[in-house]
């Protein structure tokens, strides 16, 4: 054996576990205010944050130390200070915007913590149902999506679909299916108040966190149900959204083919979907082993709990088309959109 590779591969299964301890630093990070504390003041003593935030200061210390030896925080020993650089409070002190990363350090802790009943699947067959997870879940999914869903959708993504726009804008009607917590309906129901709007979910905690959340910002006059499409009837909506979750249908067929039927004749499914390659050779990088990684501990196996295919998260633009054809859309359409995360569709019934 060559003992220089076994060496190389050490020192990365320990680069990849303090990668997953700076997951959860961050995330306490994220949960106590640190992050936000330290945003903008320089360089900062252990005993200065601690006092500023009124939190435990052996606990900061630990954390400061922690984060600098992840390199979240720059250390200067001089002074024994410590300094959260401008770019990476942009991305860590920035909740509710289309730049903030916080949002994956709450997924991870939820997703690795069905690791057991995942590991029993494998044998087992099956899987781990969506409300089998813990609390955090839609918070954490809701961290993640819903500040790009609120600063983009209605003013960048739906660019792409003008007629539909229009319509919206002299009160059409929208429906966001498998809404979670809803951010997709708020997005759309601030930008057109002329319109009805209504998002849908089979999964209560979801609906009940969408439904207090409009109501905090005064959006009430959405309607949330608790449900899949298949309860909803004779209505003709001009757009349809489905965000981060046709991967994740039970039966994703039977969905598609009832929203077909729920658009009106030039209504838009608009989808949106992670952006995975076709081929495992073109999803060998970060983005790609952090999406299979979803796709086993939540994707793919809250599908095969339901009797689904497990679609999984790195479905890839073929197949999404392909599912989309096949459900009887006639115009099929992979957007234009630039993100590094997401691949977008429109199809029309
Ligand atoms: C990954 S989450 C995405 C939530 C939200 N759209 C977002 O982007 O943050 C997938 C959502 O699909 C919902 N879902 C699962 N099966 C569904 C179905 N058959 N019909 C509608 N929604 C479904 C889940 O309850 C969950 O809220």
């Amino acid at each position: 054996m060559d003992k220089t590779r076994i060496r190389e591969f050490a020192d990365r299964v320990y680069r990849d576990n303090a990668g997953a301890m700076a997951v959860g630093m961050a995330d306490l990070g994220t949960r106590t205010g640190l992050f936000r504390a330290m945003q903008g003041q320089g360089a900062m003593t252990p005993e200065a944050l601690a006092e500023a935030t009124g939190l435990q200061p052996r606990y900061v210390g630990e954390w400061l130390r922690g984060m600098a030896a992840a390199e979240y925080l720059t250390y200067d020993a001089a002074d024994g200070s410590f300094t959260l650089p401008n770019e990476h409070a942009y991305l860590l002190a920035s909740e509710g915007t289309d730049h903030f990363m916080g949002g994956l350090f709450r997924f991870a802790p939820v997703l690795l913590s069905v690791a057991g009943p995942v590991a029993e699947a494998f044998h087992k067959g099956g899987g781990v149902q969506f409300d089998q997870f813990s609390d955090d879940l839609v918070e954490a999914l809701d961290m993640i999506n819903g500040g790009t869903y609120e600063t983009r959708l209605a003013g960048y993504w739906l660019a792409q679909l003008p007629d539909i726009v229009v319509r919206l804008e002299q009160g059409g009607r929208a429906l966001d299916v498998g809404c979670g917590a809803g951010r997709v309906s708020m997005a759309l129901a601030r930008a057109f108040p002329e319109a009805a709007i209504a998002g849908l979910d089979p999964d209560a905690g979801s609906i009940a966190r969408a439904n207090e959340l409009a109501e905090a910002a005064g959006l009430a006059r959405i309607s949330f149900v608790e449900g899949t499409t298949g309860a909803i009837r004779d209505e003709a909506f001009d757009l349809v959204t489905l965000c981060d979750v046709m991967h994740d249908l039970p039966d994703p067929g039977a969905t598609l083919a009832q929203i077909r039927s729920l658009l009106s004749e030039d209504g838009v499914l608009f989808v949106v979907e992670p952006k995975a390659a076709d081929t495992l050779e073109d999803n060998i990088n970060p983005l790609g082993a952090m999406y299979y990684g979803f796709s086993l501990f939540h994707c793919m196996t809250q599908s095969l709990a339901c009797g689904g295919p497990g679609l999984g998260t790195c479905m890839g633009p073929t197949q999404s088309m392909d599912l989309l054809a096949r459900a009887g859309f006639s115009r099929v359409e992979q957007l234009p959109i630039r993100s590094v995360t997401n691949l977008f569709y429109a199809a029309r019934p």
